[in-house]
């Protein structure tokens, strides 16, 4: 395949370890699963696994709470399963890379017990504490992104400490260079380990606004929204200067080979292309998750796409994502049906496409029963749909006890169909959403025009969003109707003579197309 960068033509997987495969019996997934499911993700045909934080941590949110940044969680196992696993995937051909949480550290975290150990410890400035205001109230009106305010008093110094997530979650000061230089150590360690990547935690919120002032309200909110969003956050991230905190981390990985750095980011196109940087200093993907929170019909979708596409700085990659364990399944937000189109749409869109575990066996919402519940967020603002455990529950493999996941009851439930929604009775069906995502895979791979091609918008009316993709002489036209119902698609006569080369119904392979097509309801088409 194409000689261009594998962050470029290839497919990145994303894994919630807790979730993949439990090796010991534990309910909770390991590293040593993960490395028992590698031949999967290589058949499969993606190129990267991405895994979600496996560091010693308390877990508050998950293993975003990080107590250790060198180490390995013991629930995950050891590090000598880490260097198994990592051996594992580059000897299949795959690449690894490690969830890099630098925003804020655990409470628990050395530095954070030496910094709150005094005013004057030498680690105090390595977060960010401030005095209250004179009534003994926070320093500003910040909210943390889980409800409540971001600002927790530490009665034994007198101060305030930020935290932008949990309380458990203390911010890093990334204005000291002490700490940069500590948090660029940690990087050097996983690469010199040869991880082939990070993807870096809420990227867009490492630097604040320097004097703390207010955040605005947002009058568009209301109600039922999460509390974060009551204030526009204007000073609490996307500050300028996390710009050349950035830079900084992409020189690091500079000094090695061919690795990548992804960045976290929910912003507005606008403002999400900054983050690759002055000269593309800055990430190499920025996540754009724009699929995830469009309304799902084919004007948005086109209209996302040409915007972004426009957007994009001289030389910067795209990239795109369906989902991920923060996120509703997509197969529970648009339908079974239609995440087969978006599976084809996030694979021959122009950039890198991100994979989300089990939505190629078409996991969807898992109804997570009170007493279940596990994500935090959901404890601190229960209620209002905000739980994110439904997307977060075991991958199902066979119809064995508990999916083939694990020998003890999982830690979240699976889905009450995994009889029929594992990965060994859809390998088995030659129509099922799984042998579609390996076709599209295999054609992605196969095609340099999808891998690498140009993107071009083409006109169509309706429920249908068409583009073509382009390289040499090498070319593929993508017809979706983003509907439940029948539709013709009016293509013109440039593109007669054109054969179906995919359908997500898995049928008319090789079916010769005329200046028109006609489309089953939720049926996409790769033509070329
Ligand atoms: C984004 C992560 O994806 C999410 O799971 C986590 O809760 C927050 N960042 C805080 O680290």
């Amino acid at each position: 395949m194409p000689a261009s960068t594998w962050w470029k033509h290839g497919i990145v997987y994303q894994i919630y370890p807790r979730s993949f495969q439990d090796s010991n019996g534990d309910g909770v997934g390991d590293l040593r699963g993960i490395a028992s499911r590698l031949d999967y993700l290589a058949d499969l045909g993606i190129d990267a696994v991405w895994i979600s934080p496996i560091y010693p941590s308390p877990m508050a949110d998950f293993g975003y709470d990080v107590a250790d940044y060198c180490g390995i969680h013991p629930l995950f196992g050891t590090m000598a399963d880490f260097d198994h696993l990592i051996a594992e995937v580059h000897r299949r051909g795959l690449k690894l890379i490690l969830d890099f949480v630098p925003n804020h550290s655990s409470d628990q975290h050395p530095w954070f017990v030496e910094s709150r150990s005094s005013r004057s410890n030498p680690k105090r400035d390595w977060y960010i504490w401030r005095d209250p205001k004179p009534d003994g109230s926070p320093p500003n009106n910040w909210v943390s992104n889980f409800g409540g305010s971001a600002w927790q008093f530490d009665e034994a110094s007198g101060q305030y400490y930020y935290h932008a997530f949990l309380r458990e979650q203390p911010d890093l000061n990334w204005r000291n260079p002490e700490l940069r230089e500590a948090m660029h150590d940690v990087l050097r360690f996983w690469l010199d380990k040869g991880v082939d990547g990070f993807r870096v935690d809420v990227i867009w919120h490492l630097i604040k606004d320097a004097e703390f002032r207010d955040n605005p309200p947002n009058p568009a909110w209301h109600p039922g929204r999460p509390e974060i969003e009551s204030l526009l956050q204007v000073y609490s991230n996307d500050q300028e200067e996390v710009h050349e905190v950035i830079a900084g981390m992409r020189r690091v990985l500079d000094d090695y080979q061919d690795r990548v750095l992804i960045g976290e980011i929910y912003l507005p196109t606008e403002r999400l292309v900054t983050y690759y940087g002055k000269d593309l200093s800055g990430a190499h993907l920025p996540f754009n998750f724009q699929l995830i929170q469009t309304a799902w019909n084919a004007r948005a979708i086109a209209r996302l796409v040409d915007e972004y596409e426009a957007a994009l700085p001289a030389g910067g990659w795209p990239n795109w994502v369906l989902g991920n364990h923060d996120q509703p399944r997509i197969a529970a937000r648009i339908g079974a049906e239609q995440a087969r189109v978006a599976a084809m749409l996030l694979l021959t869109l122009r950039g890198t496409p991100t994979m989300y575990y089990g939505d190629e066996i078409g996991l969807a919402r898992v109804e997570i029963p009170p007493e279940r519940v596990q994500d935090p967020w959901e404890k601190n603002e229960p209620g209002l749909g905000f739980n994110r455990d439904p997307a977060r529950t075991p991958m199902q493999w066979d119809g064995s006890g508990h999916a083939g996941f694990s020998t003890a009851e999982p830690w979240l439930p699976l889905a009450p169909d995994h009889a029929a929604t594992n990965v060994a009775a859809l390998a088995a069906d030659p129509r099922s959403i799984l042998s579609l995502y390996r076709q599209l895979l295999a054609l992605r791979r196969n095609t340099r025009a999808l891998a690498i091609g140009t993107y071009r918008a083409v006109q169509t009316d309706g429920p249908v969003f068409a583009f073509s993709r382009m390289y040499g002489s090498d070319q593929a036209l993508v017809v979706l109707n983003l509907s439940g119902e029948q539709t013709t698609a009016t293509l013109g006569s440039a593109w007669d003579g054109l054969r179906v080369r995919l359908s997500t119904h898995l049928d008319r392979f090789g079916e010769e197309v005329g200046s028109e097509i006609a489309l089953r309801p939720n049926e996409g088409v790769v033509l070329g």
